[in-house]
């Protein structure tokens, strides 16, 4: 959820971890610091909580701080409030004030994570004469490394080390210690934690965009091993102290993807990068109009083997399962099961080598999502990741792995690692069908034509994008909003509530339209807005119906469609009409006006919609 950096070369670190920090806010926003040391003398650290902006400020732009080593820290505050004391970096020693100053401890660092057994912890480093001047979880991991370095007049790494082994939790870890100017030392346990290497500097984050700029080599760092940093040079060790070799991967997302581009925000550039990253994924999976998963090493036999397919994921990627289990039951006549990760991981659901978990994740590193998949590989299911991010940990965990060509994603709410995701989940149906024997070739060919025309479709909806903004005007002072559909346009509906509620902070639901009658329409009165998404043939005229009964009840209607239905016209007050395509691929299509709705919604109420209150791009926490 935190974003870290760290950098040790021969230019002034502050400017470049500032820089870096800037790329990571989509992380955590409510208080941000550095920690940077000039050769042998002491580290100086400066915090500042909000946005990074007012740290940027207190340090000039970072030119205030000088020292070619350093690291830094935005906060996404878990344990204890978004207070200056509280925001990182945190120091072994005492801290009086604010926090900032010199550093006179033996070590100094930040985190990303939670670290679940930190009060045990600190009742032992208590009864060792530490003390504490903050609420947080980081001060006594630093501490605890801090006491292991001591007691045993141990190394840096050797120290960590004896804390990893101690510690429960997740974490990503850069520390700085005193002995060791000009050396940076990280470590990580189920926390994503990259490293890479330029002319004689180096650099670290947790995450991919941080340091795109810098670099496009780096290592990914894996659990439960330290990284000793040098400038230029980088060393692994695993949880013994031995020395041990890491590859080298190179990123080949284009740096000015990570860029606002002239966009006034960059949730409204992803939604119009949408037909790129729909077209690249697809040409990714679809070669000279044959299906070709071979990249991710899923054979015919597996996909005829599967008896049983669950899809596990959080947040709009739970959203992109639900509509995948329509696409896949109605085409491939499989069972599908769609579960959130974070009820999945503790239920004890019957799994066997029949059975294929789909796990779908934009950042790879969502922690329920990781950990859904490790039961399910424990459990003996056989496990496909549809992941955006290169070398991420579910990436790299999972047997087999499908990659989305979205790109960097920065805006929170997510658009177009939806969208990339919902085009693979499509083709997975398609081939899945078609091994199985439930779809001839030339309906898979029809399909899979379709399927290409979407990046087009897609574009011509971002045209009118015009109606959309008029229209998020008119509801901009709504209390509550509800979205209704059923099968797959109640997985439309879902989508279309979050990414609404997310940025706009009005209340909305996603109901199955049919459900409404069982409870919710007395939440119906004047001026309720309720948007239905009319997108399936032979189930748009009960949804009609269902919307015609809250009208009657005072609601506020808009209807979203596909050309051709044009009596919808008549029944509501305000109508969004999408191109036609496949049934089966509808909600690639109709994702777009309500993302658009939601953005501009979130634009005329004036907030900050790349970075909504109390949400984190990446969860890595459970
Ligand atoms: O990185 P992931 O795809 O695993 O993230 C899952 C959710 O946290 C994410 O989709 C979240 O719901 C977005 N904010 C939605 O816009």
């Amino acid at each position: 959820m935190c974003g870290i950096v760290g950098y040790t070369g021969r230019r002034k670190a502050a400017p470049i971890l500032l820089d870096a920090l800037s790329r990571l806010e989509y992380r955590g926003y409510d208080s941000a610091g550095l920690a940077v040391r000039d050769g042998e003398k002491l580290a100086e650290v400066v915090k500042a909580t909000g946005k990074l902006i007012h740290l940027a400020d207190k340090t000039d732009q970072g030119r205030a701080l000088e020292g070619n080593c350093g690291i830094g820290h935005t906060r996404w505050a878990t344990h204890g409030d978004p207070s200056l004391i509280n925001a990182h970096p945190h120091v072994s020693g005492n801290c009086s004030g604010s926090g900032s100053g010199e550093v006179e401890s033996e070590v100094v660092g930040v985190h990303n994570g939670i670290i679940e057994n930190f009060a045990e912890l600190k009742d032992k480093l208590l009864r060792h004469g530490y003390t504490f001047y903050s609420e947080t979880d980081t001060e006594v991991l630093i501490k605890l490394v801090d006491y292991y370095y001591r007691k045993y007049k141990i190394g840096p790494v050797d120290a960590i080390n004896r804390m990893m082994v101690r510690v429960r939790g997740s974490y990503a870890l850069a520390l700085m210690f005193r002995d060791y100017p000009g050396e940076i030392f990280a470590a990580r346990k189920d926390s994503p934690m990259i490293i890479g290497t330029k002319d004689g500097e180096t650099y670290l984050a947790s995450d991919v965009p941080a340091i795109l700029k810098y670099t496009r080599e780096v290592y990914y760092i894996d659990n439960l091993q330290v990284a000793r940093i040098a400038p230029g040079q980088v060393t692994f060790y695993d949880l013994n102290g031995d020395e041990v070799e890491l590859p080298r991967t190179e990123i080949t997302w284009d740096a000015a993807a990570a860029e606002r581009g002239g966009f006034e925000h960059f949730m409204l550039k992803e939604i119009h990068e949408q037909p790129a990253a729909v077209r690249d994924t697809l040409n990714s999976l679809i070669r000279d109009g044959r299906i070709d998963l071979s990249a991710s090493g899923l054979t015919e036999e597996e996909l005829r083997a599967a008896e049983q397919i669950d899809i596990v994921a959080c947040g709009s990627a739970w959203h992109v399962g639900m509509a995948a289990q329509y696409v896949i039951e109605g085409l491939a006549g499989l069972p599908v099961r769609v579960e959130l990760a974070s009820e999945f991981r503790y239920r004890q659901l019957p799994l066997n080598e029949r059975t294929l978990v789909i796990v779908i994740s934009q950042s790879g590193e969502t922690a329920d999502s990781l950990a859904a998949l490790r039961v399910a590989k424990e459990r003996g299911a056989k496990t496909l990741a549809i992941v955006n991010v290169i070398g991420s940990t579910i990436a790299r965990e999972a047997d087999h792995v499908l990659y989305t060509l979205a790109g960097p994603e920065i805006a929170v709410a997510t658009t177009k690692a939806y969208s990339a995701q919902l085009v693979t989940a499509d083709v997975l149906a398609v081939e899945l069908a078609s091994v199985r024997g439930m779809m001839d070739d030339a309906r898979r060919d029809e399909l899979l034509a379709e399927l290409m025309t979407l990046p087009d479709k897609i574009n011509r909806i971002l045209e009118e994008k015009e109606r959309l903004q008029w229209f998020s005007s008119k509801i901009a002072n709504t209390h509550d909003i509800f979205f209704i559909g059923r099968g797959l346009d109640y997985a439309i509906s879902l989508e279309g509530s979050l990414k609404m509620k997310e940025i706009s902070y009005i209340h909305s639901e996603a109901y199955a339209a049919g459900e409404l009658k069982h409870g919710t329409i007395s939440l119906i009165e004047n001026n309720t807005l309720v948007i239905g998404v009319l997108t399936q043939n032979d189930l748009y005229e009960k949804t009609l119906s269902n919307m015609m009964e809250c009208k009657s009840r005072g609601a506020y209607l808009m209807g979203l469609t596909t050309n051709g239905h044009f009596s919808v016209e008549d029944s509501v007050n305000f109508t969004v009409y999408i191109p036609k395509t496949d049934g089966f691929f509808m909600a690639s299509l109709a994702v777009i006006p309500l993302q658009l709705l939601a953005y501009y919604t979130s634009v005329n109420r004036g907030l900050d919609v790349d970075k909504p209150r109390n949400l984190a791009k990446s969860v890595t926490v459970e």
